[in-house]
């Protein structure tokens, strides 16, 4: 086949391929680094012609006109799997809504809710083969490839070129665009004090040959700096991040024990520098695998020694565990959370942690409370939650009693918080007080 002949046959201006979209179409974009940026720019231009498309996205890592400029109401609705910065800045514009999702059913529950129209997304140039790669996401991108009526992609010679479940072949598109954009970058942060301390606790819980995976956020990212005298290291995630490509340059992460995909780290997605865009392009070390693959629990439980790091916003003393809402203000989303967490609770030797700082705003709120902010969004429920640590030590909470589970997170709570928890605790009567014997029960 002369594939150059095709690309050329494919290839329209970005203009022309948002001209495609019809109103009232519904229309689902690739993630992260991945994004379709020169699409999702163009968007705005059209709104005169276009009602009512709603756009699937998760994440989106730029303030898009077509969902931030209050004229845009009407035109376009956003209806999105995880919010960022700019989408909890518009929420009130009435423009967006969040999807309540497990990330490894995003694509599958898409499917189910309704017909999909149009899928955008973003590939590298095509080899001399016609195949190109799907590059840093496998999220819900492949599923909804296969189930979109169009299919456009922006090829970026910017992108690396990923191995694993990445290839698609020019065939199965119908549209293509080109944009140079450079990749968006999410910065590493020096770790503060009070994460080198919560890291230090978790390395305590690692055990040389153990299997990772480390959430979004500030504390899984500075966790991967506490564990250089770990060895054998393995990675399966649904996020890579340059602190695991530093792990791995440091001879700590060769994935020589893991039980799925030896040898291999194993992911969805790659959001960081580009360091780690470099790092995982054309690299044999690095798997991507589709997110329904990467975060099904029983798929990821099945490594020995998994251990999933994630964080969170507020925690009360039953061990529920909200990470996606500040009380009823949405913030981001549950993404692979409790996916990963239950995948290392079913993983033979496997732990889940969530480990989040004891205090916020500068000592001012405790972020273990007596019962969650009203309005609150549970991830993690109090039947899942595994293990909790702050920067005062580990809660061990698995298997364990309300009674026990309060005491244990009273006491990774903040100094200047205990007794206030305490009698919260009492006054709300969820610890049982102990019976005087004699005493008048009726
Ligand atoms: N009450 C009030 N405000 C709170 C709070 C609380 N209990 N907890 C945190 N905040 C505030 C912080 O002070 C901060 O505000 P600022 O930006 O004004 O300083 C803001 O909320 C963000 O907190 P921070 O801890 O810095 O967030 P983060 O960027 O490290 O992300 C999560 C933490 C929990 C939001 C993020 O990890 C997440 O969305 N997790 C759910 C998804 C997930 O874990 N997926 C895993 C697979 S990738």
């Amino acid at each position: 086949m002369d594939f150059q002949a095709i690309y050329k046959e494919k290839l329209i201006s970005i203009p022309d391929a948002v001209g495609l979209l019809q109103s009232g179409q519904t229309l689902a974009a690739a993630m992260c680094a991945s994004e379709p940026v020169g699409l999702l720019s163009e968007l705005e231009n059209h709104a005169e012609r276009l009602q009512d498309v709603h756009l699937f996205l998760c994440l989106p890592m730029r303030k898009y006109g077509f969902y931030t400029k209050p004229e845009m109401a009407g035109h376009f609705f956003l209806e999105n799997w995880f919010y960022g910065a700019p989408d909890r800045k518009v929420h009130g514009l009435g423009m967006v809504s969040y999807i309540p999702n497990n990330l490894h059913r995003a694509g599958t529950d898409r499917i189910h809710a309704g017909g999909l129209n149009v899928f955008w997304g973003t590939a590298t140039p095509p080899n001399d083969r016609g195949i190109m790669s799907l590059s840093t996401s496998l999220v819900f991108e492949r599923q909804l490839i296969d189930a979109a009526d169009v299919v456009v992609l922006e090829i970026n010679p910017n992108l690396p070129w990923t191995l694993g479940d990445t290839q698609i072949y020019l065939q199965d598109v119908d549209y293509i665009v080109e944009n140079d954009t450079p990749l968006v970058e999410l910065p590493s942060i020096e770790p503060a004090e009070v994460e080198t301390a919560i890291g230090n606790f978790i390395a305590d819980l690692i055990k040389d040959g153990a299997t990772l995976q480390l959430g979004i956020g500030g504390i899984p990212n500075a966790i991967a700096q506490s564990l250089y005298d770990k060895h054998d290291l393995g990675i399966h995630t649904e996020m890579f991040t340059d602190g695991m490509v530093d792990l791995f340059e440091a001879g700590v992460v060769n994935g020589r024990h893991k039980t799925l995909w030896p040898n291999k780290m194993v992911g969805a997605f790659a959001l960081g520098t580009q360091k780690l865009y470099d790092f995982v392009h054309n690299n044999v070390a690095v798997e991507f695998q589709q997110g329904k693959v990467t975060n099904d629990p029983y798929v990821m439980g099945k490594n020995y020694n998994m251990v999933s790091i994630n964080t969170a916003l507020q925690v009360d003393v039953l061990g529920q565990v909200c990470s996606q809402s500040i009380g009823s203000r949405h913030f981001s989303g549950t993404g692979g959370q409790l996916d990963t967490h239950r995948g290392a609770q079913i993983s033979p030797g496997g732990r889940g942690i969530i480990a989040l700082r004891s205090t916020v705003k500068n000592g001012a709120i405790s972020t273990i409370v007596p019962q969650l902010s009203p309005g609150a969004e549970v991830t993690v429920p109090s039947q899942d939650v595994d293990t909790v640590v702050t920067e005062f030590g580990v809660a061990e909470l698995r298997g364990r009693c309300l009674k026990d589970r309060t005491e244990a997170l009273i006491n990774i709570a903040h100094p200047d918080f205990r007794s206030w928890l305490r009698e919260e605790v009492e006054k709300l009567g969820i610890v049982p007080k102990l019976v005087v014997p004699g005493a008048d029960l009726a």
